[in-house]
């Protein structure tokens, strides 16, 4: 607790996990009618990770979180909440975070998911830092994890070449010295129909066509233009919530869905690419997983430093978008 009484929330750990096998550019070319000129020029992706067959989800988020946890120096047992944004759960239920919670050996916290699409990670932090700062809990195990290649398309270039696996994690702890300073949550359902993966539960299953109309479908240049000015509002909206100004910041890490949504987020905050974690070259756009993912490489490859000022947003299905501005 500070002076004040106020209880704050601090990432105390990071961890990430990417499944080993690769996919380029130049493999996708032999299985739609695609270039690595067209997606890298694109979307800046070169290759992205692929679960292996009967790795899910948890598997992945579980090699996240122990990673985390180490880094923290926090053990499994000691954890008051697991909470796992992700649009790509193991089972209908339980849940991937009880079934993370198993594989960690925490039984007894509290679990749960958030699925929020590509804001998913964001979502689940803003109500982690909630709990902690209410002081309901200490400890919170926040985690993004995707297995999004079994929801793409194969056959539809459009989409197939966006997307990839892994997964990414931080553990957040109460803390007396300031932490995440405020995050700013948004959604627009009336925009459900430009990017979306319609396969039901209670709208029903249609097994009928094994791969047309089963996977992730979108309007891309819709999407993108929509984004981008979300992006901008929620940028906004979180320095001038916080008194702030963009030249305050030292790092903005984004959502990885699109090298170009980036370099417009970048821009709007007059923040040199230097500034900038990018990673979805290597990644592909992780949906949920893509925020801590980056998160874990610009901390374990010492870009960010104990002290900075970052700001985390992203933007996805639903419409979904959102920030977290935060002192490391
Ligand atoms: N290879 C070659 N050509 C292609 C490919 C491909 N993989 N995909 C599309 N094309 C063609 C199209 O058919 C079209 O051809 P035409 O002009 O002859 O009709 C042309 O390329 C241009 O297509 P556009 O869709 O207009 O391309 P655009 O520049 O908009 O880029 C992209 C597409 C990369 C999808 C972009 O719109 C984008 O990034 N959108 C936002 C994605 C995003 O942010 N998603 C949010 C998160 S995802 C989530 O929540 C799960």
């Amino acid at each position: 607790m500070t002076q004040s009484g106020r209880i704050h929330s601090r990432i105390a750990g990071t961890g990430s996990y990417l499944p080993e096998k690769v996919l380029t550019n130049a493999d996708l070319e032999k299985i739609v009618e695609t270039s690595d000129e067209w997606i890298q020029s694109r979307t800046g992706i070169k290759e992205r990770h692929i679960a292996a067959k009967g790795q899910t989800s948890s598997d992945l988020g579980y090699e996240a979180a122990i990673r985390a946890l180490e880094a923290a120096g926090v053990a499994a047992a000691d954890l008051d909440m697991i909470l796992v944004g992700t649009t790509t759960p193991d089972l209908v239920f339980p849940s991937t975070a009880c079934l993370i919670q198993i594989l960690l050996g925490a039984e007894g916290c509290a679990a749960m998911d958030v699925n929020a699409a590509c804001s998913g990670f964001l979502f689940a932090l803003s109500v982690a830092d909630k709990f902690i700062r209410t002081g309901d809990a200490k400890t919170i195990l926040v985690i993004g994890t995707e297995t999004l290649t079994r929801i793409v398309d194969w056959t539809e270039r459009t989409t197939c070449v966006l997307f990839g696996d892994g997964a990414g994690a931080v553990v957040l702890k109460a803390d007396a010295e300031t932490g995440i300073l405020s995050t700013h949550l948004h959604a627009d359902g009336s925009k459900k129909d430009l990017l979306t993966c319609p396969v039901g539960v209670s709208a029903g299953f249609d097994n009928s066509k094994p791969n047309a109309g089963l996977g992730i479908q979108m309007k891309g240049s819709d999407v993108f233009k929509y984004a981008v000015k979300a992006l901008d509002g929620v940028v906004d909206e979180t320095l001038r919530a916080n008194g702030l100004d963009k030249h305050d910041l030292d790092w903005l890490i984004p959502h990885q869905a699109n090298l170009r949504i980036i370099e417009a987020t970048a821009k709007r905050l007059e923040m040199s690419m230097d500034q900038v974690v990018v990673t979805v070259d290597k990644h592909g756009n992780t949906s949920s997983a893509s925020v801590p993912l980056a998160l874990d490489a610009a901390v374990r490859s010492g870009k960010v430093k104990r002290g900075q000022l970052l700001l985390l947003e992203a933007f996805g299905g639903g419409f979904t978008w959102g920030s977290a501005l935060l002192r490391y």
